[in-house]
């Protein structure tokens, strides 16, 4: 598949729009309600069965996918701020919760993601403290990005999840 490539165009969805999508175990796209198909650009058929990096944005550090899958990998949930790609190359932020989903004996079957608009201020905020972990990313690697933000937090003196919450 081609990357579109990134234009400077913010899209956005309203405050009482809800972005949701499904995934396999691996995070193969299974789902996704009309709005996430909207607000990527592609047809459902072009998402279905398709890595949910089709929607990367290459402002994501990766440290905050690593610390996503990890999270979730070790079945809890995660909130995070996401820089989304769509297939015109516009982009959009969302506050996104991820779960895993589970069957009857508990093993991980998949995984959930419910996505709502983020205010103003918590992107200006988020995407200055992404835009340094992507720098750090580049010069130092992904280990030096998570120790970044994990001395930040410290420094703060609030978990991961305090943090994101409250930004
Ligand atoms: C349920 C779920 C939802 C996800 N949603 C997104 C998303 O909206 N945008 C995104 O870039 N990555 C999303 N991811 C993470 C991707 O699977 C992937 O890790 C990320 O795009 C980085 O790509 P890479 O792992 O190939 O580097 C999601 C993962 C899961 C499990």
């Amino acid at each position: 598949m081609v990357r579109p490539i990134p234009r400077n165009n913010e899209i956005t969805f309203n405050d009482h729009e809800i972005i949701v999508s499904k995934t396999d175990k691996k995070g193969k796209i299974t789902y996704g309600n009309e709005i996430f198909i909207r607000m990527s650009g592609y047809e459902e058929e072009e998402l279905l069965n398709q890595p949910h990096n089709i929607l990367r944005h290459p402002d994501m550090p990766r440290a905050i996918f690593k610390l996503l899958w990890d999270t979730v990998q070790s079945k809890e949930e995660i909130n995070a701020y996401v820089k989304n790609l769509s297939k015109d190359g516009s982009y959009y932020w969302v506050l996104a919760n991820v779960t895993p989903s589970f069957d009857q004996n508990d093993n991980i079957i998949g995984y959930f993601s419910v996505r709502r608009k983020p205010s103003k201020e918590a992107i200006s905020f988020i995407s200055d403290l992404y835009a340094t972990l992507l720098q750090i990313e580049k010069n130092r690697g992904m280990e030096a990005s998570i120790e970044y933000l994990n001395n930040l937090l410290k420094e703060k003196g609030v978990s991961y999840e305090e943090f994101i919450l409250t930004v």
